[in-house]
């Protein structure tokens, strides 16, 4: 019977050789997030009040990816990777004085369910000593295969390497999450040897240790997907896709529409509201929010926006961080926006760059309009009134106002604040020369009839 605050070990000091890369394997992303990060953000939703990421000492920036889903997470260093028990054991120190429940888990297991973490944990409340996860593979080849005894009780754990025949024809197999009482842990990592083919110190050896001491050991099995680790590139992309159609169908069943499911790439943190349209090959980046009734057409590329209710965006709209869209806004095609608000009702239609501004409401920017807003030094702010009209291919260079209601003149360069109510034009004044064309085309068809008389 196990009671008290849960605290969640995560192993992540593995070398991730596999990945061929320069950043360590739990900081590559799924759907916008670190692995470690969804990894971490699962065991605080199954209860977890603390986490220890257990790291190799030249894995920088995982302390930072963890602290995004617990702000508070403790870090344990493994000296030398000598297996997923001595990574365990770089916990103590941040272990100590913990009474409660401790679960550990694998850092590069993206898809776990929370529901999942929160059965293993419970299992240990109500009753076995230990509670590991397990789950029927395919082809188990590779994974530790669970040596189970009548009444689904564990004996052991079994490694691939150190399998017999017999063992490995068992396709149960574990995941690498287990529960059990914190002051259990400790006590039975120092039994364990590296007496194994790898010459490792095997976390999963913790079930014929206990089974020794006559704990009792008990599984619970989840799905094969849901335990799926990453090793290598071709496996991150195995999981990117299956938690791509997790978040389309959690948002499909919350009400959005999307014409063509497996074009849509959404981030672990995308909101959408009832009744948006999504039509095919959008992509979301991080910290997304779309209101209701909003459509977003094909090819559009959003990250960092707020989108309010009934706005339209694209088709081929590019939204970065900063994009405010109020309400009934439309930006159109080939526009770009970042850091800016589209008050209520404005309209940006066509090809336009609109960068650290606010364009008022009801106000209508023409095709083509630059927001000049970088001098090569320093970014700038333009400020569009409510009601103005932008013509098209303006440039206004920031900083720069224009009033509310003014008017620009289409291929104007505004570099002046304009007044309300004003119109601002700076092209040069149209001149006509009457017959030039007809003069020019003429002396044009002289010049051919000379060279080709000359030619003959
Ligand atoms: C492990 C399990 C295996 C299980 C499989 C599930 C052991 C001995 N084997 O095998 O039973 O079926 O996961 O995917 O536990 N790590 C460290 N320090 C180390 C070694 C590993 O922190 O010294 C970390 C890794 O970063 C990784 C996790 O522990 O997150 C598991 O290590 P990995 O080498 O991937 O173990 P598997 O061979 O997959
Ligand atoms: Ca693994």
């Amino acid at each position: 019977m196990t009671t008290g605050q849960l605290a969640a070990v995560v192993l992540a000091a593995g070398k991730g050789t596999r990945m061929k890369s320069d950043l360590p394997k739990v900081l590559h992303r799924v759907a916008g997030l670190s692995m470690l990060g969804h990894v971490v953000a699962r065991v605080r939703d199954a209860g977890a009040m603390r986490a220890v990421i257990v790291v190799s000492p030249d894995q920088g920036g995982v302390r930072e990816a963890a602290s995004e889903a617990m702000p508070d997470v403790s870090i344990a260093v493994q000296e030398r990777q000598l297996g997923t028990a001595d990574a365990v054991g770089a916990a103590r120190g941040a272990l100590k004085g913990h009474k409660g429940p401790v679960l550990i888990v694998n850092g590069d297991t993206p898809l776990l369910r929370t529901e999942t973490l929160a059965t293993v944990v419970d299992a240990t409340k109500a009753g076995v000593d230990i509670c590991v996860l397990g789950f029927r593979a395919q082809n188990p080849f590779g994974y530790g295969r669970l040596i189970t005894s009548e009444g689904g009780t564990v004996d052991a754990i079994r490694e691939e390497l150190d399998a017999s025949d017999e063992e490995k024809a068992i396709n149960l197999c574990n995941s690498g999450v287990i529960a059990l009482r914190s002051a259990d842990v400790m006590v039975l990592l120092d039994d364990i040897t590296n007496d194994n083919a790898k010459r490792e110190y095997y976390l999963t050896d913790i079930v014929g240790v206990a089974r020794e001491r006559g704990m009792t050991v008990g599984v619970v099995e989840c799905g094969e997907d849901e335990v799926l680790g990453v090793n290598s590139r071709n496996q991150l992309a195995g999981v990117e896709a299956i938690m791509q159609q997790h978040l389309r169908a959690a948002a499909m069943a919350d009400g959005v529409t999307m014409h063509a499911p497996e074009t849509v790439h959404l981030c672990h943190d995308t909101k959408l509201g009832r009744d948006v349209v999504i039509e095919p090959n959008v992509v979301f980046g991080p910290n997304v929010s779309v209101g209701n009734g909003v459509a977003i057409l094909g090819f559009s590329h959003i990250e960092g926006a707020t989108i309010a209710d009934g706005v339209t965006v694209g088709p081929f709209a590019r939204l970065r961080p900063g994009a405010d869209l109020r309400d009934g806004t439309k930006v159109g095609n080939f526009v770009e926006v970042k850091n800016a608000t589209i008050e209520t009702g404005a309209k940006v239609n066509h090809l336009a760059y609109i960068g650290d501004a606010r364009v008022g409401a009801g106000a209508n920017v023409g095709a083509g309009t630059i927001t000049c807003n970088y001098d090569g030094a320093a970014k700038h702010f333009t400020d569009i009134g409510a009601g103005a009209f932008i013509g098209s291919n303006s440039a206004l260079v920031a900083p720069v106002s224009i009033g509310d209601g003014a008017y620009v003149g289409s291929g104007s360069v505004i570099s002046h604040d304009v007044s309300a109510g004003a119109l601002a034009v700076t092209r040069a004044k149209q001149v006509e020369k009457d017959g030039w064309a007809d003069r020019k085309r003429g002396t044009a068809k002289a010049k051919t009839r000379q060279k080709n008389s000359v030619k003959g």
